[in-house]
């Protein structure tokens, strides 16, 4: 695992905009001239912690440094209970925070899709969507203050595929705060599978605050365990993580990591 440890948010948007633009290749995808036969896809993840990446997108795409029409992308997860237009919807969500302000082309966008009447069905299409896209290229994501990703809570299958899952009550109280009370935090959502984000070829995870730092030492420092689904990560050979000194305040090779990077940057540069 990479991990890269910066000053504060701030510096963790910047930074995860200059690896993601470059791994997934969004400048070189500016070239009309050079249409793809087949799109890069992109997983993307909702929450607090990536508006600051989707801000610096949306500004290198208006500055026209950057081009998602060779794009295509999946969420990795959608409340069961909100119609796509509910503001609280992760489809508004990604509407507001970046596909309205960006050149993915309509159609082109994925959210699993919670509003039907057979969910395991809905879920099952979205895995079989992705497979059909060729996989997920580039996968961000974020990560619950009790170590899960998309909505794989504690004890979810570290094999799992993309399905219903009811939510817990820690992960309901931390998303509380977009909802009027904790009573209409939806109980259940449609989330791509702890297998299906390791399917993914690369991945960039970004954290921020002190109320992720237990969560990242055991996701990095402790055992893989289904109780801590981000340590399944572990066994992933190519995931960046990127996390800001708050979010880095627990693990004890912190040192070692920031060592580590500044050798990566003096052989890049010499390179
Ligand atoms: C969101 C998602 C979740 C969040 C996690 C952290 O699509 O899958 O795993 O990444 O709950 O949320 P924030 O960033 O709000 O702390």
């Amino acid at each position: 695992m990479r991990v890269v440890i910066l000053k504060n948010a701030a510096a963790v948007a910047q930074a995860a905009a200059e690896e993601s633009i470059h791994r997934i290749g969004l400048a070189d995808l500016n070239t009309p001239a050079t249409p793809l036969e087949k799109p890069v896809v992109i997983g993307l993840a909702t929450g607090g912690t990536p508006l600051g990446l989707y801000r610096a997108w949306i500004q290198a795409y208006q500055s026209g440094q950057i081009s998602f029409a060779n794009t295509m992308s999946f969420n990795l997860d959608e409340y069961v209970g909100l119609p796509p237009e509910d503001p609280r919807s992760y489809h508004a969500y990604m509407n507001e925070n970046l596909f309205w302000h960006i050149d993915i082309p309509t159609g082109r966008s994925f959210i699993p899709r919670t509003n039907v009447s057979n969910l395991e069905e809905s879920a099952a299409d979205y895995e079989w969507k992705i497979e059909q896209a060729g996989g997920i290229d580039y996968q961000i994501l974020g990560i619950g203050s009790d170590g899960h990703i998309g909505f794989n809570e504690m004890g979810s299958s570290l094999a799992s595929r993309t399905r219903v899952k009811t939510l817990t009550k820690k992960t309901r109280l931390d998303n509380a705060r977009y909802f009027d009370t904790l009573e209409a935090v939806p109980t259940m959502a449609i989330t791509m599978g702890i297998g299906t984000i390791m399917n993914a070829r690369s991945i960039l995870l970004l954290a921020t605050g002190a109320g992720k730092a237990k969560a990242i030492r055991d996701t990095v420092e402790g055992p893989v365990t289904a109780m801590v689904p981000a340590s399944i990560l572990q066994f992933h050979d190519d995931v960046t993580l990127m996390i800001d000194e708050e979010a880095a305040q627990d693990l004890s090779q912190r040192e070692y990591y920031l060592e580590s990077e500044a050798n990566r940057r003096r052989i890049e540069q010499t390179n």
